[in-house]
């Protein structure tokens, strides 16, 4: 049967994995589509010092990512380039050109994936990126696919496989966050810039597309409140063991009467949870939906050959419909007609806080934070300390009821006026049951 050809444009981590499992695999995927996927053309600036698999006579190498793009005999570009720059011309020139796309790029497509996506439709060709969000989980076939017949109300997530490396370790061996993060840039879990992860703009980008897919809304990166994770200390852990919870960087998209909730910040969750369980570099999404429940989705979220084989399922999906002479019609985007769930500010949710001091110990502190707390309506529920030796940086806890983010807000600016503080606190939502 005739084949259907690719050219692969970037051929770093998932470069290299989408054409290793292509080549080395090649046998597989032929017998599973009933027809062959091959490789036309590859381009990377750096392709004459690369170390590529055996190809076959004719496959193009180039520094131009536009001899793969105007190739005539390229039907699938794969953008494995990444950020916002040079991949959306990428993008746009190969729609241009009447090529189906396949993309891992989240930042784009958190950025700008609805108007891409119009532009494909409208050009009638296809448009993957399965790859884009949890690396080797499949959760775009999930969303649009598995469990598409569902309403979904809630959607938590742990996206950033280096924060939750970080958090783990923290967890694991009472380590501070800078040690800990330097072994992870030294074992190449961490960039040498880390800020796009322990900061949270790597899982707002992710929890951006996620959310579009699985309320139809049109969201952008600006509407999810983000907090990294630089102020977690070893103690945290240890008070939130005491209260039966561990921390991790959550991503939750949450519907309310009001509107949907977006957030993507350090959290405390119950122990029992089985996202508690996510250790090390892994990911997991969670999806409550309101006819079929439950349903939780876990693997790696990085890494070549896992991002790999997700960029090839989506080469292979889309060969499919080339075959087929259907073009993927519907945008994944594009339900945001339904309207139902606009985002809201995360200052209207509510949610019990653990709030941490540290303090330069003096009578009458916890007697102070707590006038400041029935000023605003806000109930404690519990108030624990660890026992230390200084008195000049003691740390302690206050668990409060619900309350809104607001109100908590509120409490704490006026908290931080407060010369016994050491830092100002930190406030950390607490989920009791997930
Ligand atoms: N790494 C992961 O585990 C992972 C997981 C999920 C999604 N993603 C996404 O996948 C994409 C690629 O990530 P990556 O980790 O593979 O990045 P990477 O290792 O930095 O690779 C980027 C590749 O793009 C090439 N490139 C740069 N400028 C180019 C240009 N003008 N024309 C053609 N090629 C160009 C680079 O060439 P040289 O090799 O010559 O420098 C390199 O081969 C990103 O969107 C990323 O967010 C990555």
């Amino acid at each position: 049967m005739q084949e259907v050809n690719v050219g692969l444009i970037g051929l770093g981590n998932v470069g290299m994995g989408t054409l290793s499992i292509l080549t080395e695999n090649a046998d597989q995927i032929e017998l599973k589509l009933g027809f062959p996927l091959r490789v036309k053309a590859l381009c990377s600036p750096s392709i004459a010092g690369k170390r590529l698999p055996t190809l076959p006579a004719g496959v193009v190498r180039t520094t131009n990512w536009r001899e793969v793009v105007e190739h005539p005999e390229v039907d699938i570009v794969a953008e494995l380039v990444g950020g916002t720059t040079v991949a959306r011309e990428i993008i746009e020139s190969a729609i241009s050109h009447k090529k189906s796309v396949v993309t891992a790029n989240k930042e784009l497509m958190a950025l700008c994936g609805a108007e891409i996506w119009d532009r494909a439709i409208s050009s009638g060709i296809n448009l993957a990126m399965e790859a884009s969000v949890a690396g080797g989980i499949p959760i775009h076939t999930v969303l649009r696919e598995g469990i598409s017949g569902d309403r979904v109300t809630t959607l938590y997530g742990i996206l950033n496989g280096t924060s939750n490396y970080i958090l783990t370790e923290i967890e694991k061996h009472g380590s501070s966050f800078d040690d800990v993060l330097k072994e992870a840039q030294r074992l190449g879990y961490a960039e040498a810039d880390p800020s796009a992860d322990v900061d949270g703009y790597d899982a707002r980008s992710k929890l951006a597309i996620l959310a579009a897919l699985a309320f139809g809304e049109k969201i952008t990166p600006s509407d999810i409140y983000t907090e990294g994770i630089r102020r977690i200390l070893p103690i945290d852990f240890d008070y939130a063991h005491q209260l039966g919870h561990t921390i991790r960087m959550v991503c939750s998209a949450r519907q309310t009467p009001e509107g949907l909730i977006l957030s993507v910040r350090p959290a405390l969750i119950p122990q029992s949870t089985i996202l508690a369980s996510v250790q090390g570099a892994y990911n997991a999404v969670w999806v409550r939906g309101k006819y079929g429940a439950d349903t939780f989705y876990y693997g790696r979220g990085a890494g070549s050959a896992p991002t790999g084989v997700a960029v090839v399922s989506d080469l292979m999906r889309v060969a499919r419909e080339i075959r087929a002479g259907s073009p993927e019609r519907v945008s994944p985007f594009a339900h945001e007609r339904l309207g139902e769930y606009k985002p809201i500010p995360v200052t209207l949710q509510h949610s019990a806080y653990y709030l941490r001091f540290r303090v330069e110990d003096r009578p009458g502190i916890i007697a102070t934070l707590s006038r400041v707390l029935a000023d605003q309506q806000i109930s404690l529920e519990a108030v624990l300390q660890l026992p230390t030796d200084n008195w000049r940086d003691r740390p302690f806890v206050i668990t409060v009821e619900p309350a809104s983010e607001q109100a908590i807000r509120e409490a704490l600016a006026e908290m931080s006026t407060n010369n016994f503080l050491v830092e100002p606190p930190l406030a950390m939502p607490m989920e009791k049951s997930l």
